[in-house]
């Protein structure tokens, strides 16, 4: 079917990450590391695509099979009239999943407008509960207690089940991993530990700062048993995991030591309107400029890059050598 392209490793274009603003109020050292230089300039307002064009954009990728959309930033509650922006979304034919990735620091002023402008589902980053250690893997820009009053007020206003993303460093925050496990066992929420990636530039990421699944997954169940659930959906990045004692799920995602790139039918767009077909793509294809002639004209124009993707970056980490230049995770979004 000329409208759900296949690429070049037969994935089908499923699932649309979308970040509506470059910038963050955190300067967590493996994303955005203060004073860092990233190989991408910070963008002045007018480069970002505006609601009009996010929108053509969406429903344009919506003709090409995408079902699910996540919105990401940096830190997405930064970009203005955002709720607005989401009830333009949830209204695109085909679209049937809206989901938002933020670091919950002004999400306690916005979750129930989100929630009222149709958000399906949120995923919230915290990376540790101690609040001296939170504020230092901030880059001391964040206080524990406004997320953990963000997660209260997702609660509030009707999102039950939260993901909680968690990047695990060796060194850093392993000594955060049992007491995160213990705080959301009970509750309907789901934490993911993540594996510590080589993405970017600027953070320094050395093979020895990750802290493979296998050892957390070890750690936890030797604490709360687990039993390993089926994915929720094909190509899920994160590996489910139940409590045997009824307390819910836990999830590992293991992008280093286990890539899951057979299966990657995400595609990103960059506050700027670039399409990237991988996370540690070199540079993207500009759409601007195919969005401007609307819907049907960017689907046939991205139907064609897509047919042209061949990335599985995680995959061939160990034996290639990375490029130079890559996307910055903090103008992606993850
Ligand atoms: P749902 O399953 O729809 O809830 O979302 P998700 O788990 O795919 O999204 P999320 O952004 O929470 O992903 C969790 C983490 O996995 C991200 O923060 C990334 O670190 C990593 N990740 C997500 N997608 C990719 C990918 O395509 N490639 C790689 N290498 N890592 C990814
Ligand atoms: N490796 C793994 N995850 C990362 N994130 C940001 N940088 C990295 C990295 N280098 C995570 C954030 C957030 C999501 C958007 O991506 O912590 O949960
Ligand atoms: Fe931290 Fe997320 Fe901001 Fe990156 S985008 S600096 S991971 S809060
Ligand atoms: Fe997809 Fe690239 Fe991540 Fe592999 S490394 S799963 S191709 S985004």
């Amino acid at each position: 079917d000329a409208l759900a392209p296949l690429d070049r490793l037969g994935r089908p274009l499923r699932d649309l990450r979308v970040s509506v603003v470059e910038t963050c109020n955190f300067r967590c050292p493996y994303c955005m590391p203060e004073g860092a230089t990233p190989t991408n300039e910070v963008l002045d307002r007018a480069a970002r695509l505006d609601f009009d064009e996010i929108e053509t954009a969406v429903r344009g990728f919506a003709r090409l099979g995408v079902g699910k959309l996540r919105l990401t930033g940096g830190e997405p509650l930064l970009r203005r009239d955002l709720p607005a922006l989401v009830a333009r979304l949830a209204k695109v034919p085909g679209i049937e999943d809206i989901a938002l990735t933020t670091n919950g620091s002004l999400l306690a002023g916005q979750a129930r407008a989100l929630r009222e402008a149709g958000l399906h589902r949120l995923t919230v980053s915290l990376d540790a509960l101690e609040p001296g250690l939170f504020r230092t893997l901030t880059g001391h820009r964040g206080e524990l207690d406004d997320v953990l009053a963000g997660i209260a007020a997702a609660e509030a206003a009707g999102f039950e089940r939260l993901k909680i993303n968690c990047v695990v460093q060796r060194g850093v925050n392993e000594s955060q991993v049992l007491p995160l496990a213990e705080r959301f066992r009970g509750t309907p929420h789901v934490l993911r530990f993540i594996e510590y990636m080589d993405v970017g530039t600027c953070n320094g990421w050395r093979p020895g700062q990750v802290v493979p699944s296998r050892e957390l997954h070890a750690a936890i169940h030797a604490r709360w048993p687990l039993r390993p659930l089926r994915p929720g959906y094909r190509g899920e990045v994160a590996a489910r995991h139940a409590y045997v004692d009824g307390a819910g799920e836990i999830g590992f995602v293991s992008s280093v030591s286990e890539p899951f790139c057979g299966d990657c039918h995400r595609a990103r767009l960059s506050a700027d309107g670039q399409l990237y077909t991988c996370l540690f793509a070199a540079r993207g294809a500009p759409l601007r400029e195919h969005i401007g002639r609307g819907e049907e004209a960017l689907a046939s124009h991205v139907a064609g890059l897509w047919r042209q993707r061949a990335d599985r970056h995680s995959e061939l980490r160990a034996d290639t050598l990375r490029p130079a230049r890559r996307i910055e995770m903090f103008y992606i979004g993850g």
